[in-house]
């Protein structure tokens, strides 16, 4: 049967301090001006990649080695924490949703049918992410599902969108917007009386996570739900690019805005007796939105008017809250991850990261589930974060913080894995501020020594890799590599992640003698990572998992 017991490592022994540290956003690409990682002082990060190929390798980040559909999908951090943590590639949300919407499986599950008991008489919602980054949403999925609900009965349809920027070239809202109202234009001239009802940027509006600041949220409850905002269009295109006019205004910052009628009227507010569906297919910034809709006993904000609607997700976000409780396709079942086994076989864990990516070290990477596994053996510290800021501003962000914790962690000696994850290439890299962006870089760099002079003093063994790339590549880029210019002869700064592999180095004192990098694994990725740290914890890795990156050199044993 079934055991949770992981067999004793033949060669490596237990008992080892290991850090393993998660740069967010970092890749590894030519070194360039727009390589922010390469202009930074990073001495750290430097001195480790001196140690290739034994301690040093690359791994992959993105496509199919984190279970996105193609090769074209840059990584990211759900997809990539769920690969550190689980050992496995699983096909992601974005795959998933594919799937059902070409066989039509969406339209017959029990999600679907749950809000298709308000297409006779109620409007149907949709609320979600804007573009076709492929990280949270897809625009083709957004456009398959419009069609798919029309043809299913949906006779009054109202999208709720929120402008990107941030997985896609800032500016860009304009175009998908404009696309989006084409195809409510063909669906009305079919009889369905489709429109967008509200939008805004979906760093301001909806798409918080991990409770960083509810007012985001509330601002879209009061523009989606109660039919409220600040600013007041009768087209959306208009409001995009009027929205866009503003002081220091990009596509992720949009203030909150409804469409109205020719009365002024908002043309959908949600009432009693409609359905909504959040089409984002990623959890982490949903499960706010989500909270809001579901939970009678709210009190986050004041909600005014709670109105009786069926509401159901792509996906359902958080498997533990089950949130929401309905949704129109399965969310990838994540299941034994590197964690679960680990407090089951005795390793002490701490995680730690700042309010924006505390949920990947924890959550993510525990195969999209909130809390504790065993609160005996682990222990997550969450610094919060500075909000209600744009992160260019405080590249530093809590990097000091986070390794100060990690640190203390280590010299306690209470912990056999001290896990952090570092936000500062990614959460500034996102904001396009290059000149930032190198201070987040070296920034992270210097926490990555703190961390790393810990293990030197408790003989422990370091693990430094990363979720994806971002910081490594500010500009977008022509097929053969030069940047791209606009008709003004301007760069086009690439906010987005990238399609880069990580760095993965090992180290420390505690690392056993011949321990080096295997060179038969050249394809490795993301998942090849768990197995390894189980292995540096002493223990053989579950033989379904994906094969550990390191051996154990023979020559060079005692
Ligand atoms: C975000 O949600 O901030 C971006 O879309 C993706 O960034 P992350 O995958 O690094 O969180
Ligand atoms: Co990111």
């Amino acid at each position: 049967g079934f055991s949770w017991k992981l067999p004793d490592h033949q060669k490596l022994p237990k008992g080892k301090t290991i850090g393993l540290i998660v740069l967010d956003g970092w890749g590894e690409a030519n070194p360039d001006k727009y390589n922010c990682i390469h202009v930074a002082e990073t001495p750290t990060m430097d001195s480790l990649k001196k140690g290739a190929p034994e301690k040093w390798r690359l791994v992959r980040a993105h496509g199919t080695a984190v279970g996105l559909p193609t090769e074209d999908d840059m990584g990211n951090s759900e997809v990539g924490h769920n690969a550190l943590g689980a050992g496995r590639i699983y096909a992601q949300g974005a795959k998933l949703v594919d799937h059902a919407l070409a066989s039509g499986k969406i339209f017959e599950g029990e999600g679907f049918k749950y809000i298709k008991e308000c297409f006779g008489q109620g409007t149907l919602h949709l609320l979600g992410l804007l573009s076709d980054g492929g990280v949270h949403t897809r625009l083709d999925q957004l456009q398959l599902l419009l069609k798919g609900a029309s043809e299913n009965g949906a006779k009054r349809i109202r999208v709720h969108v929120l402008t990107d920027g941030r997985d896609v070239i800032d500016g860009t809202s304009v175009g998908f917007v404009q696309t989006l109202e084409n195809d409510l234009a063909k669906l009305r001239e079919k009889g369905v009386d489709a429109k967008i009802a509200s939008g805004g940027g979906r760093m301001y509006v909806t798409m918080d996570r991990y409770e960083n600041d509810w007012d985001v949220v509330k601002r879209g409850w009061d523009a989606q739900v109660l039919g409220e905002a600040p600013h007041k269009f009768q087209s959306a295109v208009e409001a995009v690019k009027k929205l866009r006019e503003g002081p220091k205004a990009n596509d992720q910052y949009l203030p909150p805005f409804i469409i109205v009628d020719e009365n002024g009227k908002a043309v959908g507010p949600m009432v009693d007796g409609d359905a909504m569906v959040t089409f984002n297919f990623r959890a982490d910034r949903m499960v706010m939105v989500a909270k809001a809709f579901e939970y009678e006993n709210f009190d986050k904000f004041d909600r005014v008017r709670v109105p009786k609607i069926r509401y159901a997700g792509m996906l359902q976000y958080d498997g533990e809250l089950k949130l929401p409780n309905h949704y129109l396709v399965d969310p990838p079942e994540i299941e034994r991850t590197s964690g679960e086994y680990l407090v089951h076989n005795g390793v002490r864990t701490f995680a730690c990261s700042e309010t924006v990516k505390f949920g990947h070290v924890t959550f993510f990477w525990n195969g999209n589930r909130s809390g504790y596994f065993d609160p005996s053996m682990e222990e997550y510290v969450e610094i919060p974060s500075d909000s209600g800021i744009t992160f260019n501003v405080q590249p530093k962000m809590k990097a000091l913080e986070i390794a100060e914790k990690a640190r203390d962690a280590i010299l306690s000696r209470k912990y056999d894995q001290v896990r952090v994850n570092l936000p500062n290439g990614d959460m500034v890299g996102h904001t396009g501020d290059i000149e930032a962006t190198i201070v987040a870089c070296k920034a992270a760099d210097e926490a990555v020594k703190m961390i790393i002079d810990a293990i030197e003093q408790v003989g422990g063994v370091y693990v430094v890799t990363a979720d994806h790339g971002n910081a490594e590549d500010m500009v977008k880029r022509n097929k053969s590599g030069q940047p791209l210019l606009d008709k003004s002869g301007n760069i086009q700064i690439l906010t987005s992640h990238t399609l880069q592999p990580v760095p993965i180095a090992i180290g420390g004192p505690g690392l056993a003698p011949g321990v080096r990098f295997r060179n038969d694994l050249p394809d490795g990725g993301l998942a090849n990572v768990a197995a390894t740290v189980m292995n540096l914890h002493g223990f053989e890795a579950p033989s379904d998992y994906e094969p550990t990156l390191i051996e154990v050199g023979e020559e060079e044993r005692h």
